[in-house]
């Protein structure tokens, strides 16, 4: 199994980078072959923009999705893209390690998404259980300042699984099974004495139930999502749809409650 792990974190001392390398060297003894693209260590640039095409379909007014299609498909996408898109193409699983950041993923990985995942690697006619990376798996492992009683469903900070489901759909978009996510919560700096070794046995806790996820990464269920036939022509649910999130419901499920 080939693994691509994506790290979204300024400082190598971190946990985020601690877990990255632990999921990594976990994998490796599992027999797997990991990939990192270490985005603050790569330098990479999150910003979408004209500077990054260097052969124009329309050179006086920049629309995105048509360069990033025109890019794709005349392979003149920069080298980093085309380096990021080959290793997600290899990889049968990809892991997101990020901190959570004002309630969603560092812009730096906003951006990764925003610049790998062009238009022209995926089409309209090419997404949810039909996208172009359907068959691989996804996995997002998060950390939070917060504790997990701040982000249950009736927690001061909002609904943890509710903050995270853009960021599934996202992976899900592109056709990819997402697993269950790692969160990690209270992860707070400057700690000393007792409450410092409270968070130290937390976090050995974590890596015992990452390991045990990762080693059954190709066997775990995905979440649940609409299928493309769920919806018609005009990407409406359909009535008899099954739902799976407040997000996507029936027009009578308006109450949330
Ligand atoms: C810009 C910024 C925004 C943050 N936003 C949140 C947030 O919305 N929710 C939360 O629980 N923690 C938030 N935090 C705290 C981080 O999630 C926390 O410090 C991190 O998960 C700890 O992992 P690390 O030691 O690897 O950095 C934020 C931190 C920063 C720097």
């Amino acid at each position: 199994m080939n693994v691509l792990i994506v790290l979204a974190h300024p400082e190598s001392q971190s946990l985020n980078a601690h877990l990255a390398n632990f999921a990594a060297e976990t994998l490796r003894e599992g027999g797997a072959d990991v990939e990192c693209s270490d985005l603050y260590a790569m330098n990479f640039d999150p910003v979408e923009g004209p500077q990054h095409f260097s052969n124009r379909i329309n050179s006086e007014r920049f629309n995105a999705q048509a360069e990033q299609r025109h890019a794709f498909e005349t392979h003149t996408l920069p080298d980093d893209i085309q380096g990021e898109i080959e290793k997600l193409q290899r990889a049968d699983a990809v892991i997101f390690q990020f901190p959570l950041w004002w309630f969603g993923m560092p812009a730096i990985l906003k951006g990764w998404i925003d610049r790998v995942f062009v238009y022209g690697l995926y089409r309209s006619n090419q997404r949810f259980n039909q996208g172009v990376f359907a068959g691989k798996k996804a996995l997002i492992s998060v950390t939070y300042g917060v504790p997990e009683q701040s982000v249950l469903h009736d927690g001061r900070e909002g609904d943890a699984d509710l903050i995270l489901w853009p960021i599934h759909f996202r992976l899900y978009y592109m056709g990819f099974s997402v697993l269950p996510p790692l969160k990690v919560y209270g992860i707070r700096g400057g700690l000393q004495g007792e409450e410092a070794d409270v968070l130290c046995a937390y976090v050995e806790d974590i890596k015992d139930e990452y390991r045990e996820r990762l080693l059954a990464i190709d066997r775990t269920p995905a979440l649940l999502f609409n299928k493309v036939d769920d919806f018609d022509i005009e990407g409406k649910l359909k009535p008899l749809a099954p739902v799976y999130s407040p997000f996507i419901r029936h027009r009578k499920h308006l109450d949330l409650a």
